[in-house]
């Protein structure tokens, strides 16, 4: 089922999500969700909180739904090594519109449980690494506009200000 995507100010988006505790149906449900509506909007992953749901689950497919292989779920995810530093332009299906640069660590290993509870990890470089901590951060309450510079905060700011006004938000 495709949900409904939830735009910042929404208040869930800036709440730290609750620890996935079972394993079950429901969750498994969540996460097919979840892909449905990453595929449906074009995105490259998604975070519980974005469709309203305050849990530490999230899923990215770099592939965009054409590689299975590369479809990945995460729950109740911790990054545990950080190396480097990027600066490249990100996007979130929460603020439509708006994209601009972030600075990030250039490598992560993330910990993480699968839909069935199983621990895992997963390294990632580049977009891999970008995506991992963009929706790590939405399981914090962490939005990227809050990453980027005060300077570039305040045009995204500005810019959904105008499109509210514009009834484009
Ligand atoms: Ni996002």
């Amino acid at each position: 089922m495709i949900l409904t995507i939830v735009k910042y100010p929404e208040p869930v988006l800036q709440q730290p999500g609750e620890p996935i505790t079972e394993f079950n149906e429901d969750l498994r449900r969540l996460v097919a969700d979840l892909f449905e509506t990453t595929y449906a909007s074009q995105g490259i992953g998604l975070a519980a909180p974005q469709v309203g749901i305050s849990k530490r689950v999230t899923v990215i497919d770099l592939s965009m739904g054409k590689d299975p292989a590369q479809k990945l779920v995460l729950v109740n995810p911790e990054i545990i090594l950080r190396e480097g530093r990027q600066y490249e332009e990100e996007g979130c299906l929460s603020f439509p519109e708006i994209r601009d640069k972030v600075p990030r660590a250039a490598k992560v290993r993330v910990r993480a449980q699968d839909a069935t509870g199983k621990w895992f990890e997963v390294d990632g470089e580049e977009l891999l690494s970008r995506a991992l901590q963009h929706e790590i951060d939405h399981l914090d309450g962490m939005l990227f506009i809050f990453r980027m510079s005060a300077l570039k905060r305040d045009m995204a700011l500005r810019r959904i200000r105008k499109l509210q006004r514009e009834g484009r938000w």
